[in-house]
């Protein structure tokens, strides 16, 4: 399929649409400069996740991974939404069956306007008591290291799920139950290796599944359609329901008082 095909199958898909969920990963963040973990400059070039982003690495040196998340902190801190991110938190907007699905931990969707999400693999902004559980949000930059917990004084750890740790049950319910119900997935920016949400799209029963993505995924000959594009050079291409068809010219604004 052409490039131009695929952008009128795309924009027939995202019109005709009941209940679309998208499902994203770190690429779509890539176009704020956030940086992805695989690929060719990815961080799992440089770090070993099992010395950064395990209970187990934490419980050996929590200075060290406190570094690597203040690290992250200083980076994303700064990073702002792209179109991909304000294009999804558009179509929510349009279509009250809508669901995000993110991997991402770096906040752009909330900063984007999304409100219907689910962040499967929490929240970079978040810390979490490691004595009493207790949440909060705290955006220091950096943080002391290690920071400790206001109420009881136990350290804290980044309220993110890492590598061996479950996903939240609910996070789980409700992404799998959105899947299934969905006629439509946009799979966007996920090099769909990691478990349980590289297979959620084959969870999917009777949606388009789409994959808009620059290179090729294991999930790619599972999809309906893939694109090879950017996320935010595709997306903000494709007219949302409700919006005037591509190439309306603009109103111009009617003068006051009456006719031209
Ligand atoms: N637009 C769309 N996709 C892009 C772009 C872009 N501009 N730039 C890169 N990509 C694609 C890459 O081709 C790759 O397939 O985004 C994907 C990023 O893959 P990963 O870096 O593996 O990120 P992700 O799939 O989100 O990783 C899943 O792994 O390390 C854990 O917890 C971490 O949530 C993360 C999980």
């Amino acid at each position: 399929m052409s490039g131009r095909d695929a952008l009128v199958e795309l924009t027939r898909l995202v019109r005709e649409a009941r209940r679309p969920v998208v499902l994203t990963g770190a690429g779509v963040s890539a176009e704020s400069g956030v940086p992805t973990f695989r690929g060719p400059d990815g961080l799992w070039k440089r770090h070993r996740p099992e010395d950064l982003a395990t209970p187990e690495a934490f419980a050996r040196d929590p200075a060290l991974v406190w570094e690597w998340y203040n690290w992250r902190r200083q980076r994303i801190a700064p990073a702002r939404p792209n179109p991909a991110h304000r294009w999804i938190a558009a179509y929510e907007r349009a279509n009250p069956e809508f669901l995000l699905i993110t991997q991402n931990v770096d906040g752009l969707h909330r900063l984007a306007g999304s409100r219907r999400l689910v962040e499967v693999h929490g929240d970079l902004w978040m810390v979490r008591c490691t004595c009493c559980g207790r949440e909060d949000e705290d955006r220091r930059v950096p943080l002391p290291v290690p920071p400790r917990c206001p109420e009881c004084n136990g350290m804290l750890r980044p309220g993110v799920v890492w590598f061996g740790e479950p996903l939240p049950a609910e996070a789980l319910s409700r992404s799998a139950e959105a899947v299934r119900k969905a006629d439509l997935l946009l799979v966007v920016g996920t090099s769909a290796v990691v478990q349980p949400v590289a297979s959620f799209p084959l969870l999917a029963r009777g949606a388009v599944v789409v994959e808009i993505n620059p290179a090729a995924t294991p999930l790619t000959p599972f999809v309906d359609l893939s694109i090879r594009s950017a996320a935010g050079a595709l997306l903000q291409r494709i007219p949302l329901p409700g919006s005037p068809p591509a190439g309306t010219k603009a109103l111009s604004p009617s003068r006051p008082g009456g006719a031209p």
